[in-house]
């Protein structure tokens, strides 16, 4: 793991934006160690089709992915540095914002091709137990090709910075308000799991993350 020494520009990030995003916040071998893990237990069966809502039914016309939930209080060591990590922004969050963030979910995320998750918001109806949405990309490579992209979806007021620069920021398409984010090894994406709109666009490789919440 990358420790991040300090987190205030992030989290001025996460207040104006919804979101912040870090590189190479693990390295590579830490992300080719995960991906045996992974392997390992898609070979053991462990994967089961990710759900959705409380009941956690499985519904193929919004999400197709799979995952295997993780204990993260005793987590297989592949995981230990990205939830080590974790810990260390759960700390952060709960100094500057207060928000008394004591409980995590987490799981390991598997979008094999032909998987997508359709517009949502990552809380269960009339719940809000889910604060800080966490996602931790492990593909060493990614092309355009591979579609999968994590698109954030936001309102045009919400971007700080000049509209000039704006309007140049390849990334940006401020008419359609979203931004595409590639799945790519050592990026975290953290966002406001209560408002923040997203969905994964259709994938056509295999695309693998840590992903989770910090909830209280
Ligand atoms: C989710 C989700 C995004 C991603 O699992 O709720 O939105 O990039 N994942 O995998
Ligand atoms: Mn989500």
């Amino acid at each position: 793991m990358v420790a991040v020494s300090d987190w205030t520009g992030h989290f001025a990030e996460l207040e104006g934006r919804g979101y912040f995003i870090l590189e190479d916040v693990l390295t590579a071998s830490q992300c080719e160690k995960l991906i045996q893990d992974f392997d390992k237990r898609r070979e053991m069966g462990e994967f089961q089709d990710a759900g959705i809502g409380s009941s956690a039914e499985v519904q193929e016309k919004i999400r197709r992915s799979e995952l295997v939930w993780l204990d993260h209080k005793n987590p297989p060591s592949a995981a230990e540095p990205a939830l080590s990590l974790v810990e260390d922004l759960r700390q952060a969050l709960n100094r500057r914002f207060f928000l008394g963030l004591n409980d995590q979910e987490c799981f390991y995320s598997v979008y094999r091709p032909g998987s997508y998750y359709r517009r949502h918001v990552d809380n269960f109806k009339g719940r809000n137990s889910r604060i800080v949405t966490f996602i931790l990309y492990l593909n060493q490579r990614w092309e355009r090709s591979r579609g999968g992209e994590l698109r954030i979806y936001w309102t045009a007021d919400k971007i700080p910075g000049r509209p000039a620069e704006k309007k140049a920021d390849q990334r940006l398409n401020l008419q359609e308000c979203f931004l595409d984010v590639e799945p790519l090894a050592g990026r975290m994406v953290v966002f406001y799991a209560p408002e923040l709109e997203h969905e994964v666009l259709p994938c056509h490789a295999d695309r693998y993350c840590i992903t989770g919440w910090l909830r209280r």
